[in-house]
């Protein structure tokens, strides 16, 4: 590569892990900082320790050469040009992210400089952020000409973070001075200028040499800005496609044709407007959460995130009563739960709809078999430990003598399950979606009653559909 660029990123999480390799597959040579000595170990040995598509492969490809990895922050910072940050910044108790990490992170960052070093936001922070990381530098003696504070936001989805990071919609630098902002361009420009695409071994995509990723240049307090109205417009607009689901319920119109319909305008599209569970994850709750108190902090009235917030509690409700209005009392009956994860191709359950249905479900005396592709795991470790919990090896075993089946995330396997088996094995026929994975009139035609969200029950006859019932 014509101008390789030395990078530290701190914090070797979805964010910070994804990065490093994706730089170094880009050409540049990266150090890996993590303080959990085990995680750096497993990485050290090969091991991977988040389900992430592509992580393998570039892992084999570049672990050891192109990145390596080190609990050494001093020694990393020394030798590196640019150091990103990418450590957590969970919620706080009012909404707003904790930053303590960030914070410790630039302490020790102040006590290693050794030159000039642009210093990266990568992780989620309100905006001023940067202004804190200048501060905390200052308070430890270090020259304000020997660094510069950059926001680089990412816009990674978990389960596509590769292909996310190496073929982006856009990549926004934040920078306030010209100095830093080169840096960053040098950082990007095989993906800016293409070369990384017409590259032999290059992950292909939607980039290509031709049409390479754009890259916007704003001020700090714009980018910080960009990525927090970002996450939260897109819960805006899970939340509101799920609030016209109820609505489309309540008079037996059908969500997914009034997506299709709503999603043909241009200036709407078609993405995130999926009807369901509502949304979860690491980024969307918290995220919202601290928009709105950033704009509380600055006088601002932002009541629409509360709704949104709001919205996407009450889905959990909605579907938990649907439950209810299918199978009348829960209390014995036997549940299959499809999915643990909040998304498909993840094995992330934080905040996840599933985890808090199924929860409910157990309190409302239901026993609940769950499966799930990748969540199983670290679903266990928060889920109760009770009699009324279990977890099956696959989905035909979670669905067997079920009262219902619970469809509860959106993984592909779940939008294929064979109707005819899946039917001979539960005790009765009955599907409840909280995906829309499949057409009403299929598993009508495959003998089930199935419910899903926004769009009118199929109910076998013999089972007759309930009136309407107030809990
Ligand atoms: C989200 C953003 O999409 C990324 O751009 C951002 O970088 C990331 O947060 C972050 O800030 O780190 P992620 O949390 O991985 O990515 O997941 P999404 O694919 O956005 O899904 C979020 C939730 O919304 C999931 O629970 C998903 O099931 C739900 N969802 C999504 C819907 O209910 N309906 C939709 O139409 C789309």
């Amino acid at each position: 590569m014509a101008n390789p660029v030395s990078i530290c990123i701190i914090g070797s999480g979805y964010v910070g892990l994804v990065a490093a390799v994706c730089f170094a597959e880009m050409g540049h040579q990266v150090t890996c900082v993590d303080n959990d000595e085990a995680k750096v170990r497993l990485l050290r040995e090969g091991g991977v320790p988040i389900y992430e598509e592509h992580l393998p492969e570039l892992l084999v490809r570049h672990g050891g050469k192109g990145v390596v990895f080190t609990t050494d922050l001093s020694e990393a910072v020394k030798r590196s040009e640019a150091i990103f940050i990418a450590v957590g910044t969970p919620q706080g108790d009012t909404g707003a992210a904790d930053l303590s990490f960030v914070e410790a992170v630039v302490s020790e960052i102040a006590r290693a400089v050794n030159g000039y070093k642009v210093i990266v936001e990568k992780s989620t922070v309100p905006v001023y952020t940067n202004e804190w990381i200048h501060r905390v530098m200052h308070r430890h003696g270090v020259d304000p000409q020997g660094f510069d504070v950059v926001s680089n936001p990412e816009f990674l989805r978990e389960g596509t973070a590769v292909m996310d990071f190496l073929h982006p919609d856009r990549i926004v630098v934040g920078a306030n001075t010209e100095r830093a902002a080169q840096v960053l361009r040098r950082i990007y420009e095989p993906l800016t200028g293409g070369s990384y695409y017409a590259q032999p071994l290059a992950l292909q995509g939607m980039c290509t040499p031709a049409a390479p990723a754009r890259l916007l240049v704003t001020s700090a307090q714009s980018s910080e800005i960009i990525k927090h109205a970002s996450n939260a417009f897109l819960a805006l607009k899970i939340s509101f496609i799920n609030a016209v689901a109820n609505l489309a319920e309540a008079v037996d119109a059908d969500i997914e044709d009034i997506a299709a319909g709503m999603g043909m305008d241009n200036r709407i599209g078609p993405r995130f407007l999926r009807a369901g569970l509502g949304y979860g994850g690491s980024c969307f709750p918290k995220d919202v959460a601290a928009f709105h108190w950033v704009a509380q902090q600055q006088g601002v009235d932002f009541q629409l995130l509360n709704e949104v917030r709001k919205i996407n509690e009450t889905q959990k409700e909605v579907f938990f009563n649907k439950v209810r209005a299918a199978l009348w009392t829960l209390r014995g009956k036997r549940l299959a739960a499809l999915g643990l994860a909040f998304k498909g191709d993840t094995d992330d359950i934080r905040e996840s709809p599933a985890i808090d249905v199924i929860r409910k479900l157990i309190d409302a005396g239901a026993s609940v078999s769950a499966y799930d592709p990748a969540a199983m795991e670290r679903a266990q470790a928060v889920l109760p430990t009770s009699e009324k919990m279990s977890y099956a090896s696959g989905i035909y075993e979670a669905a067997k003598d079920a009262d219902a089946v619970l469809i509860l995330t959106d993984w592909k396997a779940f939008a294929t399950l064979d109707l005819v088996r899946l039917n001979q094995l539960v005790r009765f026929p009955i599907v409840i979606d909280g995906r829309n994975l499949y057409k009403p009139q299929v598993m009508l035609d495959h003998g089930f009653t199935y419910v899903s969200v926004g769009r009118p029950a199929s109910y076998q006859a013999q089972q007759g559909k309930p009136r309407k019932m107030i809990f």
